[in-house]
C-alpha cells in the first residue's frame, strides 16, 4: 500500500469517474471477448449451451429454452443431471481429488480443510444417513444452521438423493424457522447445538427446539455437535447425532440421483410485500448452470484460486457464490464462521493473507463498516494475493466503492459491483471484469444474455439519463421457476405490473424486481433500491409488513408502521413508528417489548433501531399511511409535500420524538 495521505487519496479518486481494469488482469481474464453481448444477443437463447457446457450431464438436453407456456419457463429440457455429481464427483475423477474443496476458519480460530476426496465421503456418507431416516427424493430438508461445513455437506447430500433444501438463516428466530417448515411442509431438520459469535458460544439449539414446538407435523432431527464441551446438549427421541450418522455410514457409497434439468434443487425463503415469506423454487439445470457460468465470467473462478465470498450461506449469495457455483468450477472456496471485527478488526484480512486468498466478493455494508473503522487495519496484512474484487446485495456509493478500491484491491484489482436477487439466482446486472470500464456507484452493464431493461411506469424503455422501473424482458437460465406451492402469487408478484397476463407470447412477459434503477449515457444501469415495501438492512432483506405484523402482536400496541431510514454503515435501517392502544403508557418497559416482539418473530438482524410511540400516523385523505413521509423523518431528511394529508399536525408530533430520542 502506499504512504499516500487518506485526504489526498480522496481528492484524486474523488475526481476520477471511471476506470479500466489493468492488463495485469485482462490478460489473465476467464472472459476476454469485447464481443460477448453481441454474440449473445445473436445466439439467444442458444448462447446459453455455453453455460451448459460447464456442467456434466447424465442425459443431454433436448431443448434449450421452452417458453411455451410463460411465464413458466423451462431451461435445458430433457436433460438430466446431479448436482453434487457435478460439484465433487467429476472433480475427484478428474485428478483434483487431493485439491482444498472447502477452507473453513472457525471464529476462535480452528480451521478444517476438505479436499473434493473428503467432502465427498462426507457427503455420501450423511446422504446415506438421510436415507436412513426416511428422507426420500422431493422430500424438503430444512437445514438451520450457521456457517459451519456442515452447512454445504448437507445441502450436497440433499442433492445427491434429490431431496430439495431449505436453508434457513441461522440468525432468524425459532418463529420464523417454525414458519418455513409449516409453509414447506418439511419434515426433517439438520441444526446444531450452537456456535461462536464474538467469542460467546450461543445456544442454537434452544432456538430450533423452539421453533420446532411450533410445527404442525413430527420432525426428525439431526444435530451437529459444534461446540462440544462448551456447550452440553441433549437429544431428544426424534433427534439423531451428526457425528454419529456419519461415522455409522462412513465408506457408503451412494449414486448421486439422475434429476430431471427442471426438478426442483432447493427452496430459498425470502421477504416480499406481504408478511408471508416467499418460497422462491430454483431449479437443478438452469441454476446450476447460470451459477457456474457467472463464477467463471464475472467472479474469474480458476480451479487453482482460493476463493472467498464472504456473506452466510443462510443467503442467496452464499447459495450460488460459496457453494454451487464456486464448486461446479472445482476452485478452493473459503468459509469463516465468525464477525469481521472479533478479535480483532483485522480478521477478514489475516484471513486473507494467511490463506492467499485470489478473490475476495462481499456487500457494501461490511465496506463501509471497514472505512469506518480506517484503513490502518487493512495496511496490517498483506494483501497483494488478491485478483478480484466484489460487492453485492445493496447499491455501493462511489467513496465506499473507491476505498475498498485503493485501500483493499491497491488500485490493482477490478471491482464487480453486481445486481442480482434470491429469484435471479445468479448475477444479471455487472461489468465483465476482464472487459468493462467500471464506474463507482453503477453496476455497469447487463450481463451477455440478460435483456435487463429501465422503463418508464408505461413500461416503456427510458432515455438515457432518466431513472425508472428495473425490467428483465428475456428468461435466463437462473430465474426462479416459481413460489412454493403458489404460481398465482408468482405471477402476482413479478410479472402482472409490466405483462400482458392474458398472452402465451413470451414477448409480452416481463419480470420485475420491484428496483428502481437509472440508465447511464453509456448504457450502464445504476441500481437505485427496491420500490417496494422491502428494506435493504446490511444486504439482508426485509419486509416491512412482516415486521408491523410482530410489532402489533405485541399486547399493547395497536397499530405500526416500520420504514427504513439512512444509516452510516446498515444502508437502512428499521424505523418503527407505533401506536399504543388507550391507556397504555409509552414506557421503556413497552419499548423493550416492542424489539423482543420483532427478534422473537424474526430475529436480531430485524431490530428497530428506534421505536417511535405516536398518538398517530400521518395519513393521506383516504386513510394511506404517508411512508415517504416517515422515511424522511427517519433519515432526517427535508420532508416532503404534507399538503395532502388528514392530519398535518402530526408530523411535528412525531419529529419532536424521533429528536428527543
Ligand atoms: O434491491 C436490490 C438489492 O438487493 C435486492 C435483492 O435482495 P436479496 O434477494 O436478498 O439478494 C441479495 C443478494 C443477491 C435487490 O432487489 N441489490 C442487490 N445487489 C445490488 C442491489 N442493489 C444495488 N446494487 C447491487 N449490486
Amino acid at each position: 500500500m502506499s504512504d499516500e495521505p487518506e485526504v489526498e487519496l480522496e481528492a484524486r479518486l474523488a475526481e476520477q469517474e471511471s476506470f479500466d481494469p489493468p492488463s495485469s488482469f485482462t490478460d489473465q481474464a476467464n472472459v476476454t471477448d469485447a464481443d460477448v453481448r453481441e454474440s449473445f444477443a445473436e445466439e439467444w437463447p442458444e448462447c446459453w449451451e455455453a453455460a451448459a457446457d460447464l456442467l456434466t450431464w447424465d442425459e443431454p438436453y433436448a431443448t434449450v429454452l421452452d417458453d411455451s407456456n410463460p411465464p413458466f419457463y423451462e431451461w435445458f429440457t430433457g436433460g438430466s443431471l446431479n448436482a453434487s455429481a457435478n460439484c465433487l464427483d467429476r472433480h475427484v475423477e478428474n485428478g483434483s481429488k487431493n485439491r482444498a474443496a472447502i477452507k473453513w476458519e472457525g471464529e476462535p480460530g480452528e480451521t478444517r480443510t476438505y479436499t473434493y476426496g473428503d467432502l465427498l465421503n462426507e457427503v455420501e456418507a450423511f446422504a446415506a444417513a438421510l436415507r436412513d431416516l426416511g428422507v426420500e427424493e422431493d422430500d424438503v430438508v430444512t437445514l438451520y444452521l450457521p456457517m459451519i461445513p456442515e452447512l454445504p455437506i448437507a445441502m450436497l447430500a440433499c442433492a445427491r438423493i434429490g431431496a430439495p433444501h431449505s436453508v434457513v438463516f441461522a440468525g432468524f428466530s425459532a418463529d420464523a424457522l417454525a414458519t418455513r417448515m409449516n409453509a414447506a411442509e418439511s419434515e426433517y431438520l439438520v441444526t446444531c447445538d450452537g456456535y461462536y459469535r464474538r467469542g460467546d458460544a450461543l445456544n442454537h439449539k434452544e432456538k430450533a427446539d423452539k421453533g420446532l414446538r411450533g410445527v404442525d407435523h413430527d420432525v426428525e432431527t439431526v444435530v451437529v455437535d459444534r461446540l462440544g464441551d462448551e456447550l452440553k446438549h441433549f437429544l431428544g427421541a426424534s433427534a439423531h447425532d451428526y457425528g454419529d450418522l456419519v461415522d455409522e455410514h462412513a465408506g457408503a457409497s451412494v449414486e448421486p440421483v439422475s434429476r430431471d434439468a427442471e426438478d426442483m434443487l432447493f427452496l430459498m425463503y425470502t421477504s416480499g410485500t406481504t408478511g408471508e415469506p416467499k418460497g422462491v423454487k430454483h431449479t437443478t439445470g438452469g441454476y446450476l448452470a447460470y451459477t457456474a457460468w457467472t463464477s467463471r465470467a464475472v467472479l474469474d473462478v480458476k480451479p487453482e484460486d482460493t476463493y472467498w465470498c464472504a456473506a452466510d450461506i443462510g443467503w442467496i449469495t452464499g447459495h450460488s457464490y460459496i457453494v454451487y457455483g464456486p464448486l461446479a468450477l472445482g476452485t478452493t472456496t473459503m468459509m469463516y464462521e465468525g464477525t469481521p471485527d472479533y478479535p480483532e478488526r483485522d480478521r477478514l484480512w489475516e484471513l486473507v493473507e494467511t490463506n492467499d486468498v485470489d478473490v475476495f466478493y462481499t456487500a457494501p455494508t461490511a465496506i463501509r463498516a471497514f472505512m469506518k473503522w480506517g484503513s490502518e487495519y487493512p495496511e496490517r496484512r498483506d494483501l497483494s494475493s488478491l485478483r478480484l474484487l466484489g460487492t453485492v446485495g445493496e447499491p455501493i456509493n462511489p467513496r465506499a466503492w473507491k476505498w475498498y478500491y485503493k485501500h483493499i484491491g491497491d488500485e490493482g484489482c477490478p471491482i464487480v459491483d453486481t445486481w442480482w436477487q434470491t429469484e435471479t439466482g445468479g448475477m444479471m446486472v455487472t461489468t465483465l471484469p476482464g472487459i468493462d470500464t467500471m464506474k463507482p456507484g453503477s453496476a455497469g452493464p447487463p450481463l451477455p444474455g440478460i435483456d435487463a431493461t429501465v422503463v418508464d411506469t408505461d413500461g416503456e424503455p427510458v432515455e438515457p439519463g432518466n431513472a425508472g422501473y428495473l425490467t428483465v424482458q428475456q428468461p435466463w437460465p437462473g430465474m426462479l421457476r416459481t413460489l412454493y406451492n403458489n404460481d398465482e402469487r408468482f405471477i402476482d408478484e413479478y410479472w402482472r405490473e409490466y405483462s400482458d397476463t392474458d398472452s402465451d407470447d413470451p414477448e409480452d412477459w416481463v419480470y420485475f424486481p420491484e428496483d428502481g434503477a437509472k440508465l447511464d449515457d453509456d448504457g450502464y444501469i445504476t441500481v437505485l433500491g427496491r420500490v417496494d415495501d422491502v428494506i435493504n438492512v446490511s444486504g439482508h432483506r426485509l419486509g416491512t409488513m412482516e415486521i408491523e405484523s410482530a410489532i402489533v402482536g405485541v399486547s399493547g400496541v395497536a397499530e405500526a408502521a416500520v420504514v427504513g431510514g439512512t444509516h452510516d454503515v446498515k444502508g437502512e435501517a428499521v424505523y418503527a413508528y407505533v401506536i399504543l392502544e388507550d391507556g397504555q403508557e409509552a414506557s421503556d418497559a413497552m419499548y423493550d417489548r416492542v424489539v423482543e416482539g420483532v427478534e422473537g418473530a424474526i430475529g436480531p438482524i430485524a431490530r428497530p433501531e428506534e421505536v417511535i410511540f405516536t398518538p398517530e400516523l400521518p395519513k393521506t385523505r383516504s386513510g394511506k399511511i404517508m411512508r415517504r413521509l416517515l422515511e424522511d423523518v427517519a433519515s432526517g431528511d427535508e420532508l416532503g409535500d404534507t399538503s395532502t394529508l388528514r392530519n398535518p399536525a402530526v408530523v411535528e408530533e412525531i419529529q419532536s420524538r424521533v429528536s428527543e430520542e
